[in-house]
């Protein structure tokens, strides 16, 4: 599964960067719908930098640079939403959710480069599924793919289960390598053994089939995955995203859905097993979820560019191949 490149040295500590990679590009999750209302500004840490959020009047949201490019005031200390704008407290100039400038109180004519092209950096928004996505992109070109329709979602057949939100110290990259690491599924995780597995990629897209079909999930990108879980004929769905805060910290949520079973039944006991064993929940039972497990691996490792690896090892190389298409020529490690 991974070719194998002969080392005949070890890296130590002293060599290895914890987290050696750049901000990739992709959709990411910013924030919950429900956190920012109408007429709201909020200052957010991702792509390791801050950024200010705003939700106009008519529902519309705005993620822009924080420093007006007027005077270099921070239009998240001071400054307020005016119908879909968002108002620099220092002269009140406004832009709206695209960064362009749309009034500037006392002058009379706008400066050309502003009537010409937005002046403040904004990303491209999307809301869906009570999730605000923004598009990243260190060059700021424009989304290259969509995001992902899930269909459960807007389904009234499904339930809407509770979400989960975890800050975990280690790189984005790093988080999604677990879901090729088959082998750790049984030594970390207690699976019964390690599960077949088979992955593939395709331009932004990473197809996973873990077990012959018991977990078959698509990485969109790198910040959105949406995963199939199945059992008993039980279809449980995660949809999981994770945002670069900094270079060494991610902001993973997770948001789950199965169909509507009826209360006590079998199906709905399974649903509820596969949820809590997703999250990490269960106390009584032989495999753990991420939350108790991986996050003391992820919160303490190191990177190893040049790993040692085995033949049962799963499709790594695969993996580091693939994502490294996200950072825009700015890492080939
Ligand atoms: S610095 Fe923002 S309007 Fe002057
Ligand atoms: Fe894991």
């Amino acid at each position: 599964m991974n070719e194998m490149t002969p080392i005949d040295r070890i890296q130590t500590s002293q060599e290895l960067e914890r987290c050696p990679f750049p901000i990739p590009y992709g959709w990411f999750m910013i924030e919950e719908s429900a956190k920012l209302a109408p007429g709201e500004i909020r200052n957010v840490q991702a792509f390791d930098q801050e950024w200010v959020m705003f939700r106009g009047e008519s529902g519309k949201v705005g993620v822009t640079d924080p420093f007006c490019p007027h005077l270099g005031a921070h239009l998240g200390h001071g400054g307020t939403v005016q119908g879909d704008n968002i108002r620099c407290p220092f002269h009140f100039w406004e832009y709206d959710t695209a960064g362009w400038c749309k009034k500037i109180p006392y002058a009379k004519v706008m400066p050309p480069l502003a009537r010409k092209k937005p002046i403040l950096r904004a990303l491209p928004v999307e809301e869906r599924y009570g999730s605000i996505f923004v598009w990243y992109h260190p060059d700021a070109i424009e989304p290259l793919w969509a995001v992902p329709d899930v269909p459960e979602f807007e389904d009234a057949d499904f339930v809407t289960l509770p979400r989960g939100s975890w800050d975990i110290g280690t790189a984005i990259q790093e988080i999604g390598e677990n879901g090729v690491d088959f082998a750790h599924l049984h030594y970390l995780h207690g699976a019964p053994g390690i599960p077949p597995g088979k992955a593939s990629a395709e331009g932004p897209f990473f197809n996973v089939d873990i077990g012959n079909g018991y977990i078959v999930g698509k990485q969109h990108g790198p910040g959105i995955s949406i995963m199939h879980f199945t059992q008993d004929d039980v279809v449980m769905t995660m949809f999981a995203t994770s945002l670069p805060v900094n270079k060494e910290l991610t902001r993973t949520r997770m948001q789950f859905t199965h169909r509507r079973y009826p209360e006590g039944s079998t199906e709905a006991k399974v649903g509820q097993k596969l949820y809590e064993h997703s999250i990490g929940s269960t106390a009584d039972e032989e495999s753990a979820g991420f939350e108790s497990v991986d996050m003391i691996v992820w919160d303490n490792k190191k990177y190893r560019p040049q790993p040692l690896l085995c033949d049962g090892d799963g499709p790594i190389l695969l993996w580091r191949q693939w994502f490294m298409q996200f950072y825009a020529g700015r890492y080939n490690g």
